[in-house]
């Protein structure tokens, strides 16, 4: 997969993805990464990336011109899927990542910067808007990033055997179970038994249980779309009934 991202700050998104997890996969050739500087393609002599909006409103939106100039530079005969990282746009969540690995098409990121971008070179790049959230950032750097690093986490070779991500949080719907390391005993406060008990079986129910508990307490709505067994139901029925008594028991003192 080959990823570039356009932006005001190049060096803000190099750095931080050529650190780390993410910087390791690049140096391996897991996938290719190339930062614009959408600046070195505006058209006139002062390098003018933005002015004001039709709309009377306050601030500044970036032109249309510089930005499809360095579209066309960098992409030539290539058909990347065009993302605009946007408050606007449909939540990034696990599904959409896992999405975007699976194609492995290439990707050219647009960050936005001041009011955001002139609506006409997302209309003819057929750019997805994709938000990280319900808030507003002053650029699309930190949203890029946050998509390429959950993007890049899911490439074949990215993460070690032992890395493995199919039961972090979010993967098959549920949230992670707890986890511990070294010593096992720390202030007093020691490792689940099962955990150092060498049992697979029981700890892999442990896990399995420990994961419907934290996504029913936490995030009850997963649930609704989860991947869930009979033998999760009926742990799950469980653990209604258990949290329920001890509600009323509370009320009750
Ligand atoms: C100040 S914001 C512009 C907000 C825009 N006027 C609006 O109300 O939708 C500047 C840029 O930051 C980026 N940005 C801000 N918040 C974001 C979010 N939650 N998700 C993705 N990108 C965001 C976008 O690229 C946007 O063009």
């Amino acid at each position: 997969m080959r990823i570039d991202i356009a932006t005001l700050f190049p060096e803000i998104c190099e750095t931080y993805l050529g650190q780390s997890i993410v910087g390791r996969a690049r140096a391996k050739g897991v996938f290719e990464l190339y930062c614009h500087q959408i600046r070195d393609y505006a058209f006139d002599k002062h390098h003018r990336v933005d002015d004001t909006p039709y709309s009377e409103r306050q601030g500044m939106l970036l032109l249309a011109e510089p930005i499809w100039q360095c579209y066309c530079a960098v992409v030539g005969e290539r058909k990347p899927h065009v993302i605009y990282m946007s408050p606007r746009g449909k939540t990034l969540n696990q599904t959409k990542l896992k999405e975007l690995a699976e194609k492995g098409e290439d990707l050219f990121i647009l960050c936005g910067h001041y009011e955001g971008v002139d609506q006409r070179v997302l209309d003819k790049l057929c750019a997805e808007e994709i938000s990280i959230g319900d808030f507003v950032l002053t650029g699309g750097e930190l949203p890029a990033m946050i998509l390429a690093d959950g993007v890049v986490r899911l490439l074949d070779g990215t993460l070690s055997q032992e890395d493995c991500f199919v039961d972090e949080s979010h993967y098959s719907g549920l949230l992670e179970y707890p986890q511990y390391t070294k010593p096992q005993i720390w202030q007093d406060m020691a490792v689940p038994d099962v955990l150092v008990s060498g049992h697979h079986a029981n700890i892999m129910k442990w896990r399995r249980e420990k994961s419907l508990e934290e996504t029913y307490l936490r995030r009850p709505e997963l649930l609704e779309t989860a991947e869930l067994s009979d033998s999760d139901r009926a742990y799950l029925s469980e653990l209604k009934a258990r949290y329920e008594d001890m509600q009323e028991f509370l009320q009750f003192k």
